[in-house]
């Protein structure tokens, strides 16, 4: 079921949200489970990688052999993967990270007066892009949540952020993406692309690993 493609390989990846403090008790964040995240790191692992998992807050166990590091904001997502990223060939972005933090954080809990409230937001690092400017950087792969145009945003983010591939998913279908079992990725590198089909997220994971390993083998070969 699961061939041994990335025996020898190490592979980092990120997965679930990222969460933003407000004050003590309240947070932003998004809908992200970790379903797709958890996915690949058990199917890496069953492939034979060594796995180092940094995930954000969610409810699922850990995948048997996979070293696990739990954070809750975007900048501890950040700092736990640069500590990681010399150690690992292949890196992972599944996971929903935050766009923008709270300017500046409550101390105590904030207490409702006027009827209206304004969230100051500051933008937040993006991780991926970090990833991928490191020297020297890992196979780097990102993942592209759309909601229209998906291959067009999917395709400017693999340039933007220097990308070696990303997995983009129509996140405005609830049967798939976000908390669902199930997904469909369109996957697209330099000079090629290949639609994988909606099917359970660990067969996907499976399907993605497997042009990964493709990808890492060939630039190996050169
Ligand atoms: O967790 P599940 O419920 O199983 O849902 C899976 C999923 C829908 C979350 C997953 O398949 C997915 O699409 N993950 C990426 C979600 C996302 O944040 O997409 P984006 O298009 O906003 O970001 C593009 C890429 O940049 C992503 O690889 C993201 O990890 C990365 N990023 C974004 C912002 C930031 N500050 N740093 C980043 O690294």
């Amino acid at each position: 079921f699961a061939p041994k493609l990335l025996q020898g390989q190490s592979i980092l990846l990120t997965a679930g949200p990222t969460r933003e403090a407000i004050d003590p008790v309240r947070y932003i964040s998004n809908h992200s489970s970790g379903k797709m995240g958890f996915a690949l790191a058990k199917m890496a692992a069953a492939m034979g990688a060594n796995v180092t998992l940094v995930a954000g807050p969610v409810h699922l166990p850990t995948p048997a052999g996979v070293t696990r590091l739990d954070v809750e904001s975007t900048q501890d997502m950040l700092n736990a993967v640069m500590q990681n990223v010399d150690n690992n060939k292949i890196f992972i972005g599944c996971a929903a990270v935050a766009d923008y933090r709270i300017g500046e954080v409550a101390e105590d809990k904030i207490k409702k007066s006027a009827q209206n409230m304004q969230l100051a937001l500051v933008r937040n690092p993006d991780i991926l892009a970090t990833v991928a400017s490191h020297k020297p950087r890992p196979f780097t792969v990102g993942f592209a949540a759309e909601t229209q145009d998906v291959e067009h945003y999917a395709k400017d983010k693999l340039i933007r952020k220097k990308l070696d591939m990303i997995a983009a998913n129509d996140v405005s279908n609830p049967e798939l993406g976000f908390n669902a079992e199930q997904n469909a990725l369109k996957v697209i590198w330099a000079d090629g692309q290949h639609d994988l089909p909606a099917t359970d997220k660990l067969i996907l994971a499976r399907q993605l690993l497997t042009l990964i390993a493709e990808h890492v083998a060939l630039l190996q070969d050169d």
